[in-house]
């Protein structure tokens, strides 16, 4: 068995990425170390609850004596670090929660995987979920490679950016086994209803407007979430150490495109909104957000030669997929849409 410490497994690719472990292959001892927050919910993998393979530790990537007590207990082979701040928009509104968890806290994990490596001559590795956002934008042309140097705009992107030069620092100065993937947006089951494809589909079954920040002609490289799940087992497993990898789908859409392919897949499958309007008539097109970059694109070259990875997913399925489970999980959302979620829905679109 191969022991994984996973931290922030109640998230959105947390939890799709521990479900994959559990359900595709037989190997893996999964610790769930989550603070849940209000992106961490226990109902994503609460069928794992009584299996043997699964347990669930609460509790904050910033709290050492907790971290340490978990290396020293559990033994893992594998820490793959997920828990993060992830929202952009509430980077720009709160930044302060994502220097402590995104900075701070994989600061924490570093200095507690440095002691534990030291102390049980481990052979421990450190996979860093990283984002291309670290990037910074592009313009009409060209892809993010692993040599494009970091450009982050948002206060999200920036401390994703600085957790990764630790990262690196600790694999280049402690030669500890490191190593750091840059993802593409990604879409999927499990969601939190604050990014863009949720938020969308959430609205449009409530007949409610649809907020496309700006002329909605940002692009985003859009990858199934369980196409990015099998590139981290991949790379947790096969990378050589102190490696940086890129991955993405080459989906490329601009948000106003997108929101107009699920608006019909939902008119095709629902009929139209109860007063006869088709639910392209909900986009409202809204201030833009502050810095907004406008284009994201990842060449995925190195990960395809080194490790053969390739997505199974083509925009088209995975936004069929995406759009069924949301249909079939309507109690789900209903559950995020909590109290906390309807305030900061007021807040943010008034
Ligand atoms: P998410 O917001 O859905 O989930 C984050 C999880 O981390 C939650 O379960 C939350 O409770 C937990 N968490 C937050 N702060 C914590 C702390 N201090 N200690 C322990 N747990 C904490 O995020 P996601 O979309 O699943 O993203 C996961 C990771 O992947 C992040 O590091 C993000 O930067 C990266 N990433 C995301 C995308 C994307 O499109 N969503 C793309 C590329 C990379
Ligand atoms: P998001 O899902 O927040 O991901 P990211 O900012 O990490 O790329 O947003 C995706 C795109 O959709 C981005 O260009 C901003 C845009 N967007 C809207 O137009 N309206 C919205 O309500 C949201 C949340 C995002």
């Amino acid at each position: 068995m191969k022991t994984v410490l996973v931290t922030g497994g109640l998230g959105f690719i947390g939890s799709n990425f521990i479900r994959l472990l559990l359900n595709d292959f037989s190997d893996y001892h999964i610790i769930n170390l989550d603070a849940v927050t209000y992106a961490g919910n226990p109902e994503n993998l609460k069928e794992f609850t009584a299996d043997s393979r699964y347990l669930f530790a609460h509790g904050d990537i910033g709290d050492r004596e907790l971290v340490d007590k978990l290396l020293q207990t559990e033994k893992p082979d594998f820490i793959v670090n997920f828990a993060a701040e992830s929202h952009v928009d509430r980077s720009i509104t709160g930044p302060a929660a994502f220097i402590e968890t995104n900075i701070v806290g994989t600061f924490t994990m570093l200095e507690a995987f440095r002691n534990y490596c030291g102390e049980n001559d481990s052979k421990c590795r450190f996979l860093q979920v990283s984002t291309d956002e670290v990037y910074g934008s592009l313009g009409a042309e060209g892809y993010f490679l692993e040599t494009t140097p970091y450009s982050p705009n948002s206060p999200y992107a920036a401390s994703k950016a600085s957790a990764d030069h630790l990262v690196r620092a600790y694999h280049h100065t402690y030669k500890l086994d490191t190593l750091i993937t840059n993802c593409s947006n990604n879409y999927g089951p499990l969601q939190f209803p604050e990014k863009l494809i949720p938020l969308m589909i959430s609205n449009a079954l409530e007949g409610l407007a649809l907020p496309v920040y700006g002329d909605g002609k940002n692009v985003r490289d859009w990858l199934y979430v369980e196409d990015h799940c099998r590139a981290l087992e991949l790379v947790m497993n096969q990378a050589q150490s102190g490696v940086t990898y890129n991955i993405g789908g080459r989906n490329e859409l601009e948000n106003i495109e997108l929101v107009k392919l699920l608006c019909n897949s939902l008119d095709r499958r629902l009929g139209l909104l109860p007063d006869g309007r088709a639910r392209t008539e909900l986009i409202k097109f809204v201030g833009d957000r502050k810095g907004h970059d406008q284009r994201y694109a990842i060449d995925a070259d190195k990960i395809r030669k080194d490790l053969g990875w390739e997505p199974q997913t083509n925009l088209a399925q995975g936004m069929e997929m995406t759009i069924d489970w949301y249909l079939d999980n309507q109690e789900w959302l209903n559950q995020v849409r909590d109290g906390s979620y309807q305030k900061y829905y007021q807040e943010m679109y008034g």
